[in-house]
């Protein structure tokens, strides 16, 4: 009896919720046995993100289709979610979506049936059809017992939204694929799919037919090894990625994070074989964002290179590199790329020898192997035993698997941030042969890294005045030329370190592992009586602020370099931050450390020596650091914590002085407050007028969009909270995607306007003893651990 009420009561409810449209547009929020949808009508989802309807893609036909999009989109490529009948149109004005009084669920043309669930009720006239703000249309019985769901049968839809399945289900035999539209006006499949390969080591194909066209690589716990860009996506739009792989299915799948959602998300397989993921801030101005799409560049093309190649994308170009001990095959009568080949057959019972390949997506891995739980050295082990193992590599998944590849590596491609390492099997002899090689530093000893003192003072000309390049932060600086020919410069440090003489040995081959082409390349020291001396690689165009700061000389830094250098400079410091085996603070970003080669790309110098130098024997338990006025973060400078947020700082102040051609510090030490940079640019940035404080001559060349776009983010990295600052990866983010939407930025901090000949509790001083741009803080060594504890 009381079952019966129940049932009775919901029915009443049921119906009551039927009856229920909205006035003007026939809208539906749910639908019941013995019901239908006719073309005009749309079921809607609660929170009126989705609607279920006919729709017409071709608005000069009647031909449609019975479809799920969103309610504030038209329903075209890209924007509808779940069709019920992609192969075969209907003539909307003769269709009806019925539920029918057994519980199926059908699309009828006429009394013809196009589509069904062939799903039938347990429940008897209790079933229910509900679309979910998820976009997952679900179909359910008295019980609320799913009998059907959209996201379980997603029928190749071009678009998915987090919460659909990308893989396949071995215990139903099918697979859930990504299909693109024939044509934006015809939704039948097209060219393209986006699938999960389900093989030994499972992968992530965008296919033209049954021909890789890109190809996403193994799963490392966090992302595909190929899309590193992924990773950093679904911060911005709120989603998790998971990969599952069991006996039962395997899929890949995105989940919001949060729900309600604060963002929407969905990604797109176009007709024409582009990928991309779109996000909208519900919270802002209501339109969709591009986030990234597939391919990002030449390199996303499935082995671009062709093989044993790898790809490397570098300021809007391309190129192909053979691997170590490969050369070039240059495909005859064509322009195309060709490959690569081994320099000398692998003898298998020799000396074999692996030269490592840092941030690479891994080859290939349709003929791999893999086993999980090992280390690297097991690894390596593994494919020296194996005489068809031409390289290796450790995937950082949830259990470090081993990967092993037998014959030629395919579609490699290089990555600034993320990739893998890979390792890659030699002939022994052949490095022996080769010891200019560009890995020689890996693969000698680091003694190597030791200089001569007698070899410098030859190429110094004995630290002649001649030779002398300028003075930076930690002593003068030395143009050499050494006895190959190779020019170098040497740092003479005139501070005492703090450390010992192994340890700062130690720090320095640290510091000579970094190699980014960013950063100025450190080739070793010299540590002999009493002389520290640094040697790096010599740099044609010596350092950016000699340019930017001068009159004349300003006028060669067009807006395609500045941007360059903006840009490069950010790949240098997200390397050091997020990539390098140090994860290095730099804390002295400034323009005299911005050093420029022939080409004018930017490389960065002067990182790594904070840490050498953070502690001063002459100061007992408390730490002098160098800084920049000018250039120093507010927490910084007040409170002596550092953190990576503190070289977005700096960052932030380089790139609005690269804008302006302004020198933030210009005015130091004048009694009386002057605006600085930082907050000139702010004030006609909050007026509009951004564009009138930048360099005259860039605003003629213009590509105004893209200046204001990086004031905009100088703005942002100058903001006086650090959490507010956006990371280094979000700057490169921010730089190379004119589709996210970048956030307002709030005032930059006021501490640069402060009294600087003031000296008070804990306020910066001018330096009284050194006469160069730098002041000296007092730090106490709680607030350096404190410091460092700051996450990246
Ligand atoms: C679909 O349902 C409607 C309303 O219940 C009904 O009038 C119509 O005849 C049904 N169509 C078919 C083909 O059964
Ligand atoms: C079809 O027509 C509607 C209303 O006239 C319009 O909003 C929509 O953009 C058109 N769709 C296409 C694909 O042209
Ligand atoms: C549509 O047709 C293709 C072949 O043209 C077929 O492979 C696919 O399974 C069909 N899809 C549906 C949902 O019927
Ligand atoms: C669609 O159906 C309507 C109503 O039956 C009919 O008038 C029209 O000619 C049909 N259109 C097509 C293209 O079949
Ligand atoms: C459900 O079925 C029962 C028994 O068959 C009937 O009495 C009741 O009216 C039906 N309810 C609805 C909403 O159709
Ligand atoms: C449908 O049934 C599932 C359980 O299978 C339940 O989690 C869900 O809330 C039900 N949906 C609705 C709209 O009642
Ligand atoms: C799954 O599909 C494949 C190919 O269509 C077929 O060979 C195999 O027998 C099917 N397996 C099951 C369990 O249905
Ligand atoms: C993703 O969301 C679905 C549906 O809400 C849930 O069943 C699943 O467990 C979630 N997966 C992960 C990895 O969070
Ligand atoms: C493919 O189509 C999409 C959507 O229309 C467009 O955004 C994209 O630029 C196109 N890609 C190419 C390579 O034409
Ligand atoms: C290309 O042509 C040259 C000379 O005609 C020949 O020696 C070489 O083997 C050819 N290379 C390939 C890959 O066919
Ligand atoms: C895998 O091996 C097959 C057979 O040797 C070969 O045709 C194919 O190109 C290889 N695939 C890759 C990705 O190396
Ligand atoms: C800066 O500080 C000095 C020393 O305390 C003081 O004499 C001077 O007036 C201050 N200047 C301003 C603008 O506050």
């Amino acid at each position: 009896m009381q079952l019966f009420l129940s049932r009775f009561l919901k029915a009443i409810t049921l119906t009551l919720s039927f009856l229920v449209r909205s006035s003007t547009s026939g809208d539906l929020n749910a639908m019941i046995q013995s019901s239908s949808l006719v073309n005009g009508q749309t079921l809607r989802s609660t929170g009126e993100l989705f609607q279920l309807g006919f729709f017409n893609p071709d608005n000069s036909s009647a031909k449609g289709y019975l479809g799920i999009w969103y309610c504030n989109l038209t329903p075209q490529e890209g924007t509808v979610v779940w069709i019920a009948n992609r192969n075969k149109s209907v003539n909307t004005s003769m269709a009806s979506f019925n539920l029918t009084s057994d519980g199926n669920l059908i699309l009828f043309e006429e009394d013809r049936i196009v589509w069904s669930t062939g799903t039938r009720s347990t429940g008897l006239n209790y079933t229910r059809l509900h679309l979910l703000d998820s976009g997952n249309l679900v179909l359910n019985d008295s019980n609320s017992i799913n009998l059907w769901q959209s996201f379980d049968h997603p029928g190749d839809s071009q678009t998915y939204v987090p919460g659909m399945k990308l893989g396949f289900n071995f215990r139903t035999n099918t697979s859930r694929r990504q299909v693109s539209w024939r044509s934006p006006k015809d939704p039948s499949p097209g060219d393209y799919a986006h699938v999960v390969l389900a093989l030994a080591i499972p992968d992530i194909v965008m296919l033209k037919g049954s021909a890789k066209t890109h190809r996403g690589g193994p799963w490392n716990g966090y992302g595909f090894v190929g899309d590193p860009m992924m990773v950093t996506s679904q911060v911005v739009s709120s989603v998790r990625l998971s990969f599952v792989s069991n006996k039962n299915e395997i899929y890949f799948m995105a989940n919001y994070t949060a729900t309600p959602t604060r963002v929407l998300s969905r990604s797109v397989l176009f007709a024409n074989g582009t990928f991309q993921l779109w996000f909208l801030d519900r919270g802002g101005n209501g339109e969709w964002q591009l986030l990234w799409s597939i391919p990002q560049d030449d390199c996303d093309i499935y082995n671009r290179c062709g093989r044993n190649s790898v790809c490397t994308w570098y300021y809007y170009t391309f190129n192909c590199d053979c691997l170590n001990g490969f050369v070039k095959i240059e495909k005859n009568g064509s322009s195309e790329a060709g490959w690569c080949e081994r320099e000398k057959p692998l003898n298998c019972s020799s000396n074999n020898q692996f030269s490592k390949v840092s941030n690479v997506k891994v080859p290939d891995t349709e003929n791999a192997t893999a086993r999980g739980n090992m280390s690297l050295d097991e690894c390596k082990t593994w494919c020296l035993n194996d005489c068809s193992c031409v390289a290796y590599a450790l995937i950082s998944g949830d259990d470090g698997s081993c990967i092993t590849w037998p014959g030629d590596l395919l579609d490699l491609r290089a990555f600034v941030v993320g990739g893998n390492d890979l390792y890659v099997r030699l002939a022994g002899e052949h490095l022996l042969d080769h010891p200019n090689h560009k890995d020689q530093h890996e693969i000698r000893g680091a003694e190597s890294l030791l200089f001569d003192l007698e070899a410098i003072r030859i190429a110094t000309d004995n630290f002649s005045d001649g030779n002398k390049l300028g003075e930076g932060g930690f002593g003068p600086v030395y143009k050499g030329t050494l006895a190959n020919g190779e020019h170098v410069a040497v740092k003479r440090l005139s501070r005492s370190s703090g450390q010992g003489l192994d340890e700062l040995k130690n720090e320095v081959f640290l510091v000579a592992k970094l190699r980014h082409r960013n950063l100025v390349k450190l080739l070793g020291c010299c540590l002999e009586s009493e002389e520290k001396l640094l040697v790096y690689s010599y740099l044609a165009n010596t350092s950016l602020d000699k340019f930017l700061f001068d009159n004349s000389k300003r006028k060669q830094l067009d807006w395609t370099t500045r941007f360059k250098i903006i840009e490069g400079i950010s790949r240098g410091l997200l390397y050091l931050h997020e990539d390098s085996p140090l994860k290095i603070i730099h804390r002295d970003l400034k323009a005299s450390n911005i050093l420029l080669d022939a080409n004018m790309d930017p490389k960065i110098s002067d990182f790594g020596l904070a840490k050498l130098f953070g502690a001063d024997e002459t100061q007992g338990n408390t730490q002098r650091i160098a800084g920049t006025f000018g250039y120093m973060a507010p927490e910084y400078a007040m409170h002596g914590l550092f953190s990576i947020k503190s070289d977005v700082y700096s960052y932030g102040v380089l790139v609005l002085e690269i804008l302006t051609g302004q020198k933030n510090s210009g005015h130091r030490g004048i009694e009386y407050p002057i605006e600085l940079v930082t907050h000139v640019v702010w004030r006609h940035w909050t007026q509009g007028s951004a564009l009138q404080v930048i360099d005259q001559d860039l605003v003629k060349q213009c590509d105004s969009p893209q200046i204001l776009r990086c004031i905009h983010i100088g703005l942002l990295c100058v903001q006086e909270d650090p959490t507010q600052r956006p990371t280094m990866a979000n700057v490169v983010l921010m730089l190379n995607s004119h589709f996210v939407n970048l956030p307002i930025p709030s005032a930059p901090s006021f501490l640069s306007n402060l009294n600087t000949t003031g000296e008070s509790n804990g306020i910066p001083r001018r330096g009284n003893s050194r006469g160069s741009n730098e002041i000296l803080l007092k730090i106490s060594e709680n607030d350096v651990s404190i410091s460092e504890l700051e996450p990246r």
